[in-house]
Formats: C-alpha cells, structure tokens, sequence
C-alpha cells in the first residue's frame, strides 16, 4: 500500500521540463517590506545556481502558522516554510535550516524593526513537529487521493476540476468536520472510495468508474489534520503587524 501511494505522488509530482525555472516564494508583507529576502535569495542563488524570486504566486510560500518547516522568526512571529514534495525547493529549505543559512539570515540588519532570528526555540520547534507529522502525511494523502479533483491548496491550484470545490471551501462551512469524516459516504466519492474495513467492496456490477480511492482510516485522519491545519488560510491569514 505504501509502496503504491509513493509510486502515485511520484507520478504526480513529476513534472519533467520544469527543472530549470525560476522558483517563486510568497511571504508575508512584513517579511517582503523588511528587504531580508533580498539579502537571502541572491546569496542562496549565488551557493547553488538556483533561482528564487519573491512572487505572490509562487510554489513555495512562508506563513506565519504551520504546517511548513519553521525557518526564522521576528518579534515572537515563527515562518514557516511550505515546500512541495520537489529537489529544488527541499534544496531551498535544507539551505535555510543550515548552519550558513541561518548565518545569512541573522547576518541581515533591516532598516526598521528587530532582525530576524533563525535560532527558534526547541520548545517551539518540538511542537511544530508533533503537529506536522500527520499534518504533512496528510498533505500527502490528500494531493494524492483528493487532489485530482479539489483544489487543496497552493500545492495543485492549477490541478483541480472546476466544478468541484476546494478544500478552502469545505474547510470554511461550519459542519466541516462531519463532512470530511463522511466524505466516503457522500456522492460523488461511494462510487470510487473504498476505505479498508469500512466501506463494502464495489458491487460486482458496478466497478469504479475511474481509478479507485483505497485508503484507510488512518490515512483520513492524517487528511483531517491536514484539512484542520488549513483554517488559518481561509481566515485570511490576518498579517501580525508589528
Ligand atoms: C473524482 C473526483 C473526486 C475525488 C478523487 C475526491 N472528490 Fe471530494 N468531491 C468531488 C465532487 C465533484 C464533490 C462535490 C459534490 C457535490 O457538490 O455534490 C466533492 C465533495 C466533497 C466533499 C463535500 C461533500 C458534501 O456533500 O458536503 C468533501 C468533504 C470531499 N469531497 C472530500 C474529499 C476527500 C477527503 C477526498 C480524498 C480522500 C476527495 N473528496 C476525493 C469529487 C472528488
């Protein structure tokens, strides 16, 4: 099973001709205003060849809630880094949590305000972490399973299917929750879900139409954290300005 879930989002994340673009990384407006990404992404570039630019759409971002890798923070405010599942941008992330990284980052005086600290509390680092762990799994199983159809964040904005909603939709109606733990029982996903030990097999006369949703309960669990974590996003991820 897991063998097939890693063959699935391999498929799925391979995207052939793109080696060589520029990468784009979304921040806060505070973190833009202070220049430190001006003093970071050129030095990042210069060390491995790749290109990162600031961009408001792009594939990587840096958000002030988890999930994401916690990369630096200002005034009690910890960045999180939000990376797909892809050599460059883990490339990117690994520079940011390197010791030079880190330097790069302290090493950068803003004209307004407090610098930016990458030496973040374990305390804080410990948390995010018993967090992420399922929040990521779950990332990976909702792009995986979900994503072919719902739009389930930046992750595959381009990928979904139009008329079907996103998981921002779904995570801002109040029953949510309920929808998501009886996602297999409601139309259109019986046809084509079958969830281990819960579901009943596809009728003999009736196989999947498409290729078939198999998972397990823990598998939605990890969405459901997944999903849970996404409700700063639909609040409009209020900036903390200073
Ligand atoms: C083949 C396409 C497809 C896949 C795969 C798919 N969905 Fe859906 N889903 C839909 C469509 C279409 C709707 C809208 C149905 C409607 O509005 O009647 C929907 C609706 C939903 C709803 C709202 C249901 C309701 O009635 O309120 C939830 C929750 C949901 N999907 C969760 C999931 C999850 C979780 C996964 C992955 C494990 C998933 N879906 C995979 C097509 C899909």
């Amino acid at each position: 099973m897991r063998f097939v879930l890693l063959c699935l989002s391999l498929t799925l994340s391979a995207s052939p001709s793109r080696a060589q673009e520029t990468l784009g990384l979304k921040a806060p407006d505070e973190v833009s205003a202070s220049g430190l990404l001006q003093h970071i992404l050129p030095r990042f570039s210069l060390k491995t060849g790749i290109r990162v630019i600031a961009d408001e759409n792009g594939e990587m971002s840096l958000e002030v809630n988890p999930p994401g890798d916690p990369v630096f923070s200002r005034d009690d405010v910890i960045y999180h880094l939000r990376t797909n599942d892809n050599k460059r941008q883990a490339r990117f992330r690994d520079w940011l949590l390197s010791d030079i990284g880190k330097r790069t980052v302290e090493s950068y005086t803003p004209p307004d305000g407090t610098p930016f600290t990458a030496s973040i509390e374990i305390a804080a680092i410990v948390e995010d972490q018993s967090i992420s762990g399922d929040v990521t799994l779950g990332e990976e199983l909702s792009m995986t399973h979900c994503g072919r159809c719902h739009v389930i964040g930046p992750q595959n904005r381009m990928n979904g299917l139009g008329s079907t909603p996103s998981f921002a939709v779904l995570r801002a109606m109040p029953d949510w929750s309920e929808r998501f733990q009886a996602f297999f029982a409601l139309n259109p996903h019986p046809a084509f879900t079958q969830i281990e030990d819960v579901t009943p097999p596809f009728a003999v006369n009736l196989p999947s139409p498409i290729h078939p949703v198999e998972m397990t309960l823990d598998d939605l669990e990890a969405i459901l954290a997944f999903v849970t974590a996404l409700e700063a996003a639909d609040l409009g991820a209020p900036l903390q300005f200073q």
